[in-house]
């Protein structure tokens, strides 16, 4: 598989980065997923922003306009011409002597690669996730690379057969460790608003448009961590997963909630987004 990395093309097992490269040693970098629905990257404007906004926010000095054209070269070299891939992006500060403060004149490492993933049928998913404190720092809109605390939930997650975390912070849920979270309830959509405790979801925004485009009632408000277990459905959204829906909540050993399939709205959701993506 090829890989971009500072300007060349290259074997993935001939790409190399500097031992001092500030995202090797201290997680000083910022990333990107973007989806590849039939060889067409999807909502890509919304990526865009949401990359060079996190950048612009730790002060890495990088346009993203500059990796416009190596989208497409990434998909055209990666024999992915097509099929359904994900692009993932990622630039780091650069290669310093390791210091805390940002090192001056350096120039960001910039790493680009496309790799084939499963989109479709992810109407057909259901998935099982557990509860977890959300320990992240307080800037969770900002895609850094550093995901200590999202692994490590997710791996708690992983441990007991589960697909994702619900995190909790202060009572409320926030999102996932790699996904955003919604809730339905009496008909109502529910979703944590922006600001600092979540990432501001791509897909997060297509499906609110879509709540908005069927009709249905959307608020975005925050849902208690003890109010999960009478919500009607939950369904993820997100790169890796689109629209799945969550069928089994786990909390402290305890099954919190159940439901057997995906909720009516869930279903018209997916339906609605299928045609978005087709
Ligand atoms: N994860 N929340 C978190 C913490 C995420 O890491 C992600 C994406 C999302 C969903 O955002 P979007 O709809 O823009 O993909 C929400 C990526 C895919 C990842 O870490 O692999």
């Amino acid at each position: 598989e090829l890989v971009y990395l500072n300007g060349d093309w290259l074997a993935h097992d001939k790409a190399f980065v500097s031992v001092f490269d500030r995202g090797y040693m201290l997680g000083d970098g910022i990333y990107e997923v973007i989806p590849v629905y039939n060889g067409q990257p999807f909502a890509v404007e919304g990526h865009m922003l949401r990359f060079q906004a996190g950048l612009d926010a730790v002060g890495i000095g990088f346009d993203v306009d500059d990796l416009r054209p190596l989208l497409r070269q990434c998909l055209e070299r990666s024999s992915l011409h097509g099929s359904d891939a994900a692009i993932y992006i990622q630039v780091t500060r650069g290669v310093a002597p390791r210091t805390h403060f940002f090192p001056e004149d350096v120039k960001p490492s910039v790493l680009l690669y496309a790799y084939p993933i499963t989109l479709r049928g992810f109407e057909n998913k259901l998935a099982s996730v557990m509860i977890s404190e959300d320990i992240r720092w307080h800037r969770c809109d900002i895609k850094s690379i550093s995901l200590m605390a999202n692994v490590r939930a997710n791996n708690e997650a992983h441990r007991q057969s589960l697909a994702e975390n619900l995190l909790s912070r202060e009572g409320y849920i926030t999102e996932g460790s790699h996904t955003s979270v919604f809730f339905v309830k009496n008909n109502t959509v529910y979703t944590h608003p922006e600001g600092h405790h979540i990432l501001p979801g791509i897909t997060r925004r297509v499906v609110i448009d879509l709540c908005g485009d069927l009709g249905l009632k959307l608020k975005e408000e925050a849902v208690q961590s003890d109010e999960v277990r009478n919500v009607d459905e939950i369904f993820l959204t997100g790169t890796t997963v689109q629209i799945t829906a969550v069928t089994s909540v786990h909390l402290d050993g305890n099954e919190v909630f159940r439901t057997q399939d995906a909720g009516p709205i869930t279903k018209m959701l997916q339906t609605a987004f299928i045609g978005k993506v087709a």
